[in-house]
């Protein structure tokens, strides 16, 4: 009794609390005042700590009254019996009911007073039995919510006082129920959804679902079904069926008439050896205008795909007829199977198929009557060994936007092949054979498209004048371009952005970029082996935002070799070996906001010619050699407002002897060098002194100008 004198204690302390909500006094503990919340009038929300106790409604919500009255009520640590302190009066209320607890065994004796509730929700509470019937009192209930319990037996639990019931969805996922006796849901002639995922069901010969002849979506996904055994031939309004992850091998003829109806088959994840045209086929009686039919196929072990048969395609013409004007579509998925045989009339039976995914196949040719393809909007051929790509296959696709063909063996694109294709927002060739694409005719939607070309050892690419259109974004990563000037894009003149990342490119200048003028924003040069850069080479390029050259064996840079990017922001400069670099090669740079020199043994970054750089300036100088002293100036004149220039790093270390700021940087010069070295490169130190007097000379005019000019201004502002 120890435990309930802390209850007790509260419950004096609660009584004092009152909570006057409107004409009515709420007050209790167990469902404390500030966790009861009038939502709208006569509808609660209410929050209850181990009993339902202490709430009152207000009177006009309590007897008949014309609105609804909605009242909500979760209890966590719940206990599920009723004893002599629970208000039956209140419980007779309850519409909607949460309770979570820890019970092995129930009776939910609590049930017995709740006979106007509609939505019970039972979830995670650990149950293996309940014993006694409690839901039979309940004649309004329409939703029950079962799933992530230990149930194993199922039988009797669903049977009401009275007939017919009004249960509509049953949640019963997550449970351990392996047999489904036959008389199970006998009585739920109501139901509509049924969701028996997650559990351990292997057999359905007791045809535990003759009697629910109103189901419209059932689940039996991830359990350990062999065979349909007809049982779900009876469910004539069956919309929804999913069986994904079970081990169905085969499925007879009666129930392929109920798939017939269903506009989600999903048999995905089982041991299907073969497609059957009618599986592919549909009634579309039920279907409202807009459907989208969707038949996933996926992980089965499918090898062929046969030409629809010629009943199915009569079907398919009539029905099409009948119903004109509604606007059907189906997505068929195919993928992780080992299809290598796809017969020309395999889609036929299809109404506007408008997704078909292959991928993950063993598809060698996809040859098929590209009329049955006219609405297809997404082609997933990825992971297949596809050689060739047919015309008068993807000659009727007029419709097409994403097609992924990457991870094929292409090494030849026929200049023809999308002739007909005006739609593509992205084409994907990514890991193919393609060396050289010379003429592809190729055009993109509207809103503009993307190439993927990456992975394919190409060392020429030509898309001529008129062709790739409206293409905005290519991407040619990691193939075999050492020569740029054998890529020509002068002619696009909507590209965007363009990627070379990860080429065999040594040498840029003028003559060997072919980039189109004015539109380029982004432009990677990332990971090649460029070493110089000649003067103008971008200088066309006016609208650069963005250039990498990161990761390449750039040592230094000329005058003019950024001459032109007026509008550049970003330049990435990391990964090179550029021992020394001056600000005065970057001068034309009068927009740059970010600057990376990152890793690159830097001894010397002179930032003097950009102490009249406009704009904010960052410039990561991680992994260099530095000074400590260097960084130390530069970190000041950004401090006094001297410059807009900051050194930063993107790791930051901690405070420790070699750090300004956070940013590592090397000893001072005079600290590290040993005697002998400071001979040799005495020459050398004493010409950058007098160039670091020079430098201070010309510092201090230009802070003298900018300070007179500021005091006449002020002056003159004065008058
Ligand atoms: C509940 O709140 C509504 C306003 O949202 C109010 O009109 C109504 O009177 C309240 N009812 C009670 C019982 O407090
Ligand atoms: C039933 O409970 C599960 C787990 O909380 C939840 O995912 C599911 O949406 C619930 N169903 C309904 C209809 O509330
Ligand atoms: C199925 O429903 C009918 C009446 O609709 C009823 O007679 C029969 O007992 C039910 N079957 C089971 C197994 O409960
Ligand atoms: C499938 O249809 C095509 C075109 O009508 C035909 O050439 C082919 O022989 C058919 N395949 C089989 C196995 O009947
Ligand atoms: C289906 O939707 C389309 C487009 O919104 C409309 O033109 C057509 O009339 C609709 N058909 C029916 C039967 O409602
Ligand atoms: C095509 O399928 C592959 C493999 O299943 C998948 O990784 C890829 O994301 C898909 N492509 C698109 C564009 O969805
Ligand atoms: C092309 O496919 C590859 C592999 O699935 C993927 O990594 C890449 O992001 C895709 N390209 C585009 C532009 O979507
Ligand atoms: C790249 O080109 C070189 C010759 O220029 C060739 O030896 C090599 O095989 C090519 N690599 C690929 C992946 O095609
Ligand atoms: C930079 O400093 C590291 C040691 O911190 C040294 O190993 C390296 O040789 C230096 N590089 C140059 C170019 O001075
Ligand atoms: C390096 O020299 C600068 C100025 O000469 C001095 O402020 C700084 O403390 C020195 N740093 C180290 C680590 O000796």
């Amino acid at each position: 009794m120890d435990v309930l004198r802390p209850r007790h204690i509260m419950t004096k302390v609660c009584i004092t609390m009152l909570l006057v909500l409107s004409s009515a006094v709420l007050s209790s503990c167990h469902c404390p005042p500030d966790r009861i919340k009038n939502i709208s009038h006569c509808a609660f929300h209410i929050h209850c700590y181990g009993e339902i106790r202490g709430v009152q409604l207000p009177n006009e919500c309590r007897e008949a009254t014309n609105d609804p009255v909605t009242v909500d009520v979760t209890v966590t640590d719940a206990i599920e019996a009723f004893n002599d302190n629970t208000d039956l009066d209140f419980l007779n209320t309850i519409t909607s009911l949460k309770l979570s607890g820890r019970w092995q065994q129930t009776k939910l004796t609590i049930l017995m007073y709740t006979s106007r509730l509609q939505h019970l929700n039972l979830v995670n509470n650990g149950i293996e039995t309940i014993l006694d019937y409690p839901f039979s009192y309940l004649n309004h209930l329409e939703i029950l919510n079962l799933s992530y319990n230990k149930l194993t037996d199922i039988e009797e639990l669903f049977q009401f006082q009275i007939q017919p019931n009004q249960l509509k969805r049953l949640f019963l996922a997550f449970n351990a129920i392996q047999e489904l006796p036959g008389d199970a849901f006998g009585e739920l002639t109501s139901l509509v959804e049924l969701d028996l995922s997650h559990n351990q069901i292997s057999d359905l010969t007791e045809e535990p679902f003759y009697n629910l002849t109103k189901l419209e979506i059932l689940r039996l996904n991830d359990n350990k079904i062999k065979d349909l055994n007809g049982a779900v031939n009876c469910l004539q309004y069956l919309k929804h069926l999913y069986l994904r992850g079970n081990q169905i091998q085969n499925i007879d003829e009666e129930s392929l008439k109920i798939i017939k109806h269903l506009e989600t088959f999903d048999v995905s994840k089982n041991e299907l050896e073969q497609v059957k045209p009618i599986m592919l086929s549909r009634h579309w009686d039920h279907f409202t205008n807009h459907s989208i039919c969707k038949i996933i196929l996926s992980g089965n072990l499918i090898t062929s795909v046969p030409n629809a048969s010629s009943i199915e395609v009569s079907s398919r013409f009539s029905r099409n007829l009948d119903k004109h004007n509604v606007h059907l579509y189906t997505e068929l998925d195919l993928s992780l199977n080992s299809i290598s045989n796809i017969e020309y009339n395999a889609f036929q039976s299809l109404i506007r198929l408008i997704s078909l995914d292959l991928s993950k196949n063993k598809v060698i040719d996809f040859k098929v009557d590209g009329n049955d393809l006219a609405n297809i909007k997404y082609l997933n051929l990825s992971n297949n060994y596809i050689s060739r790509l047919y015309f008068e296959t993807f000659s009727s696709m007029t419709n097409l936007q994403n097609l992924d063909l990457s991870y094929n063996q292409l090494d030849f694109v026929s200049d023809m092949t999308f002739n007909s294709n005006y739609n593509f927002k992205i084409v994907n060739m990514t890991h193919n054979l393609i060396e050289k694409l010379d003429s592809v005719h190729l055009t993109f939607h509207p809103e503009g498209g993307v190439l993927d070309l990456s992975n394919n050892g190409l060392y020429r690419l030509n898309i001529p004048y008129g062709d790739g259109l409206r293409l905005i974004t290519l991407i040619l990563h990691s193939n075999n371009i050492s020569d740029p000037s054998l890529v020509d894009l002068s002619h696009h003149t909507e590209l965007q952005t363009l990627d070379l990342s990860n080429n065999l490119i040594g040498e840029l200048d003028p003559s060997r970029l072919k980039l189109p003028e004015a539109t380029l924003v982004y432009l990677d040069l990332s990971y090649n082996k460029i070493q110089y850069i000649a003067p103008s080479t971008f200088s066309t390029l006016r609208h650069l935002k963005t250039l990498r050259l990161s990761h390449n064996y750039l040592t230094k840079f000329e005058y003019g070799t950024f001459a032109g990017l007026t509008d550049l922001w970003h330049l990435d400069l990391a990964y090179n070996t550029i021992g020394y670099l001056d600000s005065k090669y970057l001068m034309d740079l009068k927009y740059l906001h970010v600057l990376s020199v990152r890793s690159n043994d830097m001894n010397v970054l002179d930032l003097s010619s950009w102490y009249g750089h406009r704009f904010d300036l960052r410039v990561y100088v991680d992994n260099n050699n530095l000074t400590c002293e260097w960084l130390g100036k530069v970190l000041r004149d950004f401090n006094n407002g001297y410059t807009k220039v900051k050194p930063t790093v993107l790791v930051a270390a901690g405070k420790g002897p070699h750090t300004v700021e956070g940013i590592p940087c090397m000893a001072n010069e005079s600290q590290s060098l040993t005697d002998a070295s400071r001979y040799v490169i005495a020459d050398e130190r004493l010409l950058i002194t007098s160039q670091k007097i020079l430098e201070a000379v010309r510092e201090q005019n230009y802070y003298f100008e900018k300070y007179v000019l500021q005091a006449i201004h002020k002056e003159v502002g004065k008058d």
